[in-house]
């Protein structure tokens, strides 16, 4: 049951200032098997590749980068697999990233072969760092680089992709750290070569490759570039943000409210050194916010355990939303305030003769229903020396259907009490119902 509501709408007193609010789904585009696995200690194998794009084409992702295939016979032979295998549904389109080389183009556009929709993504760098540092070119030689590049692709997609309905994506790298009208004049001078129209977009990501200032300064340079492209309706603005600074997601978020239409990003925040922006946290705030993701999270330990076993790194106990600890609440005061909002929700239920699942989601520290990603109120309630009485009440009425009166919880939760703050630690539901068992039925 989706109840897309958690805390209710905020009011703010007196608002005379513009304000935004998310809306709707951006596009999604998940580039776990690029950004993600190119930054992996241990690289996905064939077989992991292939559970993570089953992963993400069974959330719903209908837009996923799944490679480099110039890069690797392994890149290569996987999105072959994927497209000789038949397995890509109608609906999901790949993508594949490539430099600006020729050789690398054409390799790019042979991987593709066959396939029903695909989307080539060219880069290069236009920053002035990479310019001075890196390159050694001028803005003349980086624009250049940038058209050619898209002649090429455009090139060898003609001789080698065929019956591919076939979409195309630039990215001026560094967006973030470049001059935000030399990569406006990039993007236009690829346009010019693109020439976008009805029924042919262009992707224009615009990647915080390295996360460099507060996510509001990310969306005012997305706000003025949406302002100053031109071609704007044919234009497909998408954010591409990393987390060095650890605001990626607010960045994606702000960036969404300041214009753009697609994000893209990795399951659980994989990627280059801190990661690509985390889609789990993006699509469920959407979701605790009344906005449908369109993307399905309904089976959060799912999601988790495969992409633990595709990328061979653990998800940390708090990550929001999905880690083993996001639904527990170890103090006392918590826990006491959770089970009365969970009893709430069972009287509005029982008064109003419906299902408890249909009442809109309201309880204290718990931001979203448990249940809305499988998860379950079972596991929130936990008890260890920092625990009060409403814990440990909580358990024996869920799991036992004991119901005890106030000074039978405050006394027995001392005994509790006492028993963790001695080697036990964190007492789980089995020990509280033996002790309780011991101290007041076996007498
Ligand atoms: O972070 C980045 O700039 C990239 C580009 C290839 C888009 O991953
Ligand atoms: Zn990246």
């Amino acid at each position: 049951v989706h109840r897309y509501r958690a805390f209710p709408p905020i009011e703010l007193p007196d608002r005379t200032w513009p304000s935004q609010t998310i809306t709707h789904a951006p596009r999604w585009l998940s580039t776990d098997l690029r950004d993600g696995n190119q930054a992996l200690i241990d690289p996905m194998t064939p077989v992991r590749k292939r559970r993570m794009f089953d992963l993400l084409v069974r959330m719903g992702y209908q837009e996923i980068e799944v490679g480099f295939p110039s890069a690797s016979e392994t890149e290569f032979e996987f999105i072959r697999s994927l497209i000789e295998g038949d397995l890509i549904p109608d609906n999901v389109t790949i993508s594949v990233l490539t430099q600006a080389r020729e050789d690398l183009i054409e390799r790019t556009t042979q991987a593709l072969t066959g396939a029903k929709r695909a989307n080539i993504h060219l880069y290069n760098a236009v920053a002035p760092l990479f310019r001075r540092v890196v390159f050694q070119g001028t803005r003349d030689e980086v624009r250049a680089i940038a058209t050619r590049g898209t002649e090429l692709v455009m090139k060898h997609a003609e001789q080698n992709m065929q019956g591919t309905e076939f979409g195309y994506q630039y990215s001026p790298e560094i967006f973030t750290g470049a001059e935000l009208e030399f990569s406006a004049e990039v993007c236009e001078a690829v346009m010019d070569v693109w020439q976008p129209e009805e029924g042919r977009e262009i992707i224009l990501n615009l990647p915080a490759t390295v996360e460099m200032a507060t996510p509001n300064t990310y969306a005012d340079q997305i706000e003025w570039f949406s302002r100053n492209i031109s071609r704007r309706e044919h234009v497909a603005i998408s954010l591409h943000p990393h987390n060095d600074r650890g605001t990626a997601v607010a960045a994606t978020e702000l960036g969404l409210m300041a214009g753009a239409d697609r994000v893209e990003g990795c399951l659980f925040g994989h990627g280059e050194r801190t990661g690509n922006v985390d889609l789990v946290t993006l699509g469920m705030n959407l979701f605790s916010q009344g906005v449908d993701p369109q993307i399905d999270f309904s089976d959060i330990d799912e999601v988790r355990r495969t992409v633990e076993y595709c990328t061979n790194l653990p998800v940390h106990p708090r990550h929001p939303y999905a880690g083993d600890l996001v639904y527990t609440a170890f103090s006392g005061s918590h826990q006491d305030a959770i089970k009365k909002g969970l009893e709430d929700l069972d009287r509005q239920a029982a008064e109003q003769g419906k299902p408890v699942a249909e009442i809109p989601w309201e309880a204290p520290y718990l931001p979203i229903d448990p249940h809305d990603v499988g998860r379950s109120y079972e596991a929130v309630i936990r008890v260890n020396s920092q625990s009060g009485k409403g814990g440990v009440a909580y358990i024996l009425k869920s799991e036992h259907q004991l119901d005890l009166p106030r000074r039978l919880q405050i006394e027995f939760s001392r005994v509790i009490q006492t028993l963790s703050e001695g080697d036990a630690g964190e007492i789980d539901g089995a020990t509280i119902w033996t002790t309780f068992q011991r101290e007041y039925l076996e007498r």
